[in-house]
């Protein structure tokens, strides 16, 4: 078995050490590099992956189902809203019933926390955590720490506030993780509703106000409002939040070349302002485009666990 990750799945940003990551960020390198020069690849050529997405995405869908298609590997894609799982099918029994297909290895995002690590332990396959309530989701993490990567060469001594809905953000406790490990500093702002409630379980220190946390950091990551997870009543008004927290040209020009990330999708107008888009220091579209080459990484390094 040539080189890999640690864990024959990726379930958290837990699971990756830092040379699991330094590892990841090499192969990402790799792929970018020959996929330009026109190069094919067939690391999961005769391997089936199934996407199952029982949660709304575009980005990290299709980035998983472009990374497999250029790996040259076999793609199955489920669709929960069409499945039996509407006749009252379980996500068990679901999985087994694609398991019994020939699927090695499982792309899968899910609203229910947990729901990924259940079905790794009823699983030979490998599972892929696209994204679990709130959670984790790993491969956004490691496409962000990526994408800050190339633009400053590295991520030690970063200073990086995660602004907005931190207490809804699967996004937020990944990179948490991965920017620790990779020696950035992190800190928090957002309304008191929107934090970690009671003891704040990453230690993480937080910031008084948007200008504050434009004049300390490099990095600025803005989190959406989620507000399909939300009871009522945790914000007054989308307009107050944008008051107090929203990221606009007019902020952050007291701090000229602070990088602007959003794992989107982004509510413009809420907690970005539209003009930040054409920002050269924002980093969204990137984010999207470093994904793939992430994306690709992981299902290569993977795949690896299934060549013995
Ligand atoms: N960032 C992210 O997970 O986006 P999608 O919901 O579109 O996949």
């Amino acid at each position: 078995m040539n080189k890999t990750i640690s864990k024959p799945f990726l379930l958290s940003s837990e699971d990756l050490t830092k040379e699991d990551l330094e590892l990841i960020f090499k192969r990402a390198d790799f792929f970018q590099t020959s996929y330009k020069q026109g190069d094919k690849f067939d690391d999961l050529k005769g391997i089936s992956v199934a996407l199952a997405f029982f949660e709304n995405s575009t980005r990290t869908k299709l980035s998983f189902e472009i990374a497999a298609k250029r790996l040259s590997a076999e793609i199955m894609s489920f669709t929960a809203s069409t499945s039996s799982l509407a006749k009252g099918e379980s996500l068990l029994d679901t999985l087994k019933t694609i398991e019994a297909m020939g699927v090695q290895i499982y792309v899968i995002r899910h609203g229910s926390s947990g729901a990924q690590q259940f079905l790794q332990r009823n699983t030979s396959g490998i599972i892929l955590n696209a994204g679990d309530g709130k959670h984790e989701h790993p491969t956004q993490a490691l496409l962000d720490n990526y994408t800050l990567l190339k633009h400053f060469g590295t991520i030690e001594g970063l200073k990086i506030t995660i602004v907005g809905d931190i207490f809804h953000s699967r996004v937020a406790r990944s990179n948490i993780n991965v920017m620790r490990t990779l020696g950035a500093e992190v800190k928090f702002l957002g309304p008191g509703t929107l934090l970690p409630r009671r003891l704040n379980p990453w230690n993480v220190e937080q910031i008084d106000s948007i200008e504050d946390a434009i004049d300390w950091s490099d990095v600025i990551l803005v989190l959406r409002l989620q507000k399909e997870r939300m009871n009522s009543g945790l914000l007054p008004s989308n307009d107050e939040f944008s008051d107090f927290y929203g990221v606009t040209l007019k902020r952050i020009s007291r701090r000229p070349g602070i990088v602007v990330m959003h794992p989107g999708p982004v509510n413009y107008g809420v907690e970005l302002d539209y003009a930040i888009s054409s920002y050269p220091n924002c980093l969204i579209q990137t984010q999207v485009t470093s994904g793939v080459f992430i994306r690709m990484a992981v299902l290569s390094l993977l795949s690896e666990y299934l060549k013995n």
